[in-house]
C-alpha cells in the first residue's frame, strides 16, 4: 500500500486518532481529547473538549519558537506600485493593536465583525484580530453590490464594520463608503461604528459612525489571544446558493486549525519558511484558508497581491511576483492563466523571469479544462495540480496530494479524494454508481474537520440544503464520475449555482432581479461556456403582455438592475427577449436543457416537454450559427 491508500484508509477507519494525530501541529490552550463528537448527528463537532486560539496559532507562536524575523507576508500591489513586507513579530503587533481597536470600539468574543475591503494587509490584519479577541469575521467581497452586502449584514448582525475608502479595479476607483451607506439604508440592523481604512485614491467622509483606523490604532492598547472552544466559529462567510439569499457558511476554530495545517504538508507539500502565493481575493474562501489562514498557522510566508493577472501591468504580472518574491508555489483559479494565455499565448513572459524557485502550480475553484492545463504545463515547466472543494468544505475534497504521494496527472481530473472525505457518486436514487457513470457527487458524513459544522444561526436550513437528500451523506451539489482507478471527474453543478471567472454566483438570484421588473412576465437565467471566464450568465424574458417598453430598453434596464442589486462581478451582459420559454408539462423551465443547447451539447429533450415549438423557435437564439 503507498503513502496515499494508507493514509486514506486510517482517516476514515481510526478517525479518531488520525484526526488526534493531527491536532499535534496546534498549540491547544486546552488539548482536545476526542476528536469527533457526533452526538447530535447529523451535525457533528470536532474537538469538542479542546481550546485554543487561532491568531496565536497563525503568528505568537511562530514569534515564541524564535521565528519572530521571519517574513509572514508580502503585500504585492502593483495598482498602487507599493510592496510591504511584515515580519511575524510585525503582524503580530499590528493584530494585536488593532484588536486593542476593537475592543475599544466594544467588539466582545462572539460579536461578528464584517469585514468589506480590497486586497490590502488590513483586511488580513482585521481577520486576524477578531481570530484573537474571539470576535467572528465576515468578509463581504468588494465586486459586491449595496443589496448583496445589506443582505450579509442583516444576517450576521456586526457590532461593526471594518471597510477602506476604496478598492481599485484597473479601469476605476471603486469607493467603498457610498456601497456601505447604501447598504444601511436597505437594512434594519445598524452597527454602532464602520472603521475606515483611509487610501489615498479616494478618502472617505469620516465623522458620525465612520471612525478612522489609524486614528483608532493610534489610541489602542495591544490585546492578547482569547481562548477559545474549538468548536466556537472564527469567521461567517456568506455564498451563493441556490435562491438569492446567501448562505452564511460557519467556520469553526479547532477543527479548521487542525485541518488547514495538515493539507500544507500533505496536499501542498509546502512548510515553515517556504514562500506561498494564492492569487485569488480574501472575499472568498481559497482567500480565507490559503491567503490568510492555512501559510500563516504553519509558519510560512504568504503572498498577498493586489492586482489582476493581466494588465497589471502586463501578461508578465504573475512571473514577475513568482521571481521577485521566490515564490514556491502559486495557488490560483484557471480563468486567471486563461486571461493570461489569451494575452501570451506562446509564453514570451515566463521566460524572461527567473522561475527557479517555482514547482508547482495549484489550480481551484471551477473546472479546469484540458486546453488550459496543456498550455500551463507545457510552458511553465511545472507539475499542474487541479484540486477541487467549495466554500462550505473550506479545503480540498479531491487533489493530487503533492507532500503526501504525487500520483500521475489526468487533466480533467481533480485526482482522488483527500485524507477524511469519504465521496461517493450516487444515482437519483442515492445508490452508488460502479466506476465510469455520472452521477451525484456525495459525501458520507461525518464531514472532516474544516468543513462547515452549520449555516449562520440556521441548522435546520443547513441540514435541509445540504444533509437531506441522501440519509447518511453531504451533497456537494456537484456531479461527475470516477475512472476504473479512483480518479475523480468533476463535470459541474446540478442546481442554479455558475462560477463566472473563479465567482460563485446564483442565477436564481438574478433571476429575482431579472422577475422584479413591471415588463417581465418570466425569465431564466442560464450559465453558458466562455472561453475567457469558464461561465457567463445569460438571461432569457418574456414580456407581460402590453408591455410598453422596447426590446433594447429593456435589456439596458435588466442588465443595470443586475450590476445595481448583485454588483459588478455578477458580470450580466445578455440578455434576450423571447417569445416563450420552453416548459415541462408541470410548469417547470427547462434550464439544463437550454444550457445543453447553448454549450452545444447533443442534449436530450425531455418527453415531459409541453410544447417542443417553443424549444424549437429558441434554439436560433441559445446558439447562433
Ligand atoms: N471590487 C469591485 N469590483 C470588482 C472586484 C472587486 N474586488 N472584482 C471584480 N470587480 C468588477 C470588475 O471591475 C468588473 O467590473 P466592470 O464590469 O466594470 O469591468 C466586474 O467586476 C467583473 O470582474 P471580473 O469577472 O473579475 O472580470 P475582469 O475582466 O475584471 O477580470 C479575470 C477577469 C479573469 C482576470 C479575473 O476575474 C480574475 O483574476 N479571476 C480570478 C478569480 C479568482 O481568484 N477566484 C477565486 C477562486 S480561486
Ligand atoms: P466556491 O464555493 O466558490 O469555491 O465554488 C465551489 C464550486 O466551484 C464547486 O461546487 C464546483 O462546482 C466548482 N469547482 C471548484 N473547484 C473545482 C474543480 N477543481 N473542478 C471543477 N469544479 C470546481
Amino acid at each position: 500500500m503507498g503513502a496515499y491508500d494508507e493514509t486514506y484508509h486510517r482517516s476514515l477507519e481510526d478517525v479518531e486518532g488520525f484526526w488526534l494525530d493531527a491536532a499535534a501541529a496546534i498549540d491547544w490552550t486546552r488539548p482536545p481529547t476526542r476528536a469527533l463528537d457526533d452526538s447530535r448527528a447529523p451535525l457533528v463537532r470536532w474537538f469538542p473538549d479542546g481550546e485554543l486560539n487561532t491568531s496565536y496559532n497563525a503568528l505568537d507562536r511562530h514569534v515564541e519558537n524564535g521565528h519572530g524575523d521571519r517574513t509572514a507576508l508580502i503585500y504585492d500591489s502593483p495598482v498602487t506600485g507599493a510592496v510591504r513586507r511584515f515580519s511575524y513579530a510585525e503582524l503580530r503587533d499590528e493584530v494585536a493593536l488593532f484588536a486593542g481597536a476593537l475592543r475599544s470600539l466594544g467588539v466582545a468574543k462572539g460579536d461578528r465583525v464584517i469585514v468589506y475591503m480590497p486586497m490590502v494587509p488590513e483586511a488580513v490584519i482585521a481577520m486576524l484580530a477578531c481570530a484573537r479577541i474571539g470576535a467572528v469575521h465576515s468578509v463581504v467581497f468588494g465586486g459586491f453590490a449595496p443589496k448583496e452586502l445589506a443582505a450579509r449584514i442583516e444576517d450576521a448582525e456586526p457590532a461593526v464594520i471594518v471597510a477602506a475608502s476604496c478598492g481599485i479595479e484597473p479601469t476605476r476607483v471603486v469607493e467603498y463608503q457610498p456601497i456601505v451607506e447604501a447598504a444601511l439604508g436597505l437594512t434594519t440592523h445598524q452597527p454602532d461604528q464602520v472603521v475606515i481604512l483611509q487610501r489615498d485614491r479616494a478618502r472617505a467622509r469620516l465623522g458620525g459612525r465612520y471612525v478612522d483606523w489609524a486614528d483608532l490604532v493610534a489610541r489602542a492598547e495591544p490585546a492578547g489571544p482569547v481562548p477559545v472552544a474549538a468548536t466556537d466559529p472564527l469567521y461567517v462567510l456568506y455564498t451563493s446558493g441556490t435562491t438569492g439569499r446567501p448562505k452564511g457558511v460557519v467556520r469553526d476554530n479547532g477543527g479548521h486549525a487542525v485541518a488547514l495545517a495538515w493539507s500544507m504538508a500533505a496536499i501542498y507539500d509546502i512548510g515553515p519558511g517556504d514562500v506561498w502565493w494564492t492569487a485569488s481575493d480574501v472575499g472568498w474562501v481559497v482567500g480565507h484558508s490559503y491567503i490568510v489562514y492555512a501559510p500563516l498557522l504553519i509558519g510560512a510566508t504568504t503572498v498577498l497581491y493586489e492586482g489582476k493577472p493581466v494588465g497589471t501591468p502586463d501578461a508578465g504580472a504573475f512571473w514577475r511576483v513568482i521571481s521577485d518574491h521566490g515564490v514556491k508555489a502559486l495557488f490560483t483559479a484557471p480563468t486567471a492563466l486563461r486571461a493570461i494565455k489569451r494575452l501570451d499565448s506562446r509564453a514570451a513572459e515566463p521566460k524572461k523571469y527567473d522561475l527557479s524557485s517555482f514547482r508547482t502550480l495549484f489550480l481551484a475553484g471551477e473546472r479546469l479544462d484540458p486546453e488550459t492545463y496543456h498550455w500551463a504545463h507545457r510552458h511553465l515547466g511545472t507539475p499542474v495540480i487541479d484540486h477541487w472543494w467549495q466554500t462550505e468544505t473550506g479545503w480540498a475534497i479531491a487533489a493530487n496530494l503533492h507532500g503526501l504521494e504525487p500520483m500521475p496527472v489526468k487533466p480533467g481530473s481533480a485526482t482522488v479524494p483527500v485524507p477524511g472525505w469519504d465521496v461517493r457518486v450516487l444515482d437519483p436514487g442515492g445508490t452508488e454508481l460502479p466506476a465510469g457513470q455520472e452521477g451525484v457527487i456525495a459525501i458520507r458524513l461525518p464531514l472532516p474537520p474544516g468543513a462547515l459544522p452549520t449555516l449562520w444561526g440556521d441548522d435546520q436550513r443547513f441540514i435541509e440544503a445540504y444533509l437531506s437528500q441522501y440519509e447518511g451523506y453531504y451533497l456537494t451539489g456537484d456531479s461527475g464520475y470516477r475512472d476504473a482507478d479512483g480518479y475523480l471527474f468533476v463535470m459541474g453543478r446540478t442546481d442554479d449555482v455558475i462560477n463566472v471567472a473563479g465567482h460563485r454566483l446564483s442565477t436564481g438570484a438574478m433571476e429575482a432581479v431579472l422577475a422584479a421588473h413591471p415588463a417581465v412576465a418570466e425569465c431564466a437565467v442560464i450559465g453558458v461556456h466562455d472561453e475567457l471566464k469558464g461561465q457567463l450568465p445569460r438571461g432569457f424574458v418574456v414580456l407581460k403582455a402590453g408591455a410598453e417598453i422596447s426590446g433594447e430598453d429593456l435589456r439596458e434596464e435588466l442588465i443595470a438592475a443586475v450590476r445595481r442589486d448583485i454588483g459588478p462581478v455578477a458580470a450580466f451582459r445578455a440578455v434576450s427577449v423571447v417569445e416563450a420559454l420552453p416548459k415541462t408539462r408541470s410548469g417547470k423551465i427547462l434550464r439544463k436543457t437550454m444550457r445543453g443547447i447553448a454549450d452545444g451539447r447533443d442534449e436530450p429533450v425531455p418527453s415531459t416537454i409541453e410544447d417542443p415549438s417553443v424549444l424549437d423557435a429558441l434554439r436560433p437564439v441559445l446558439r447562433p450559427e
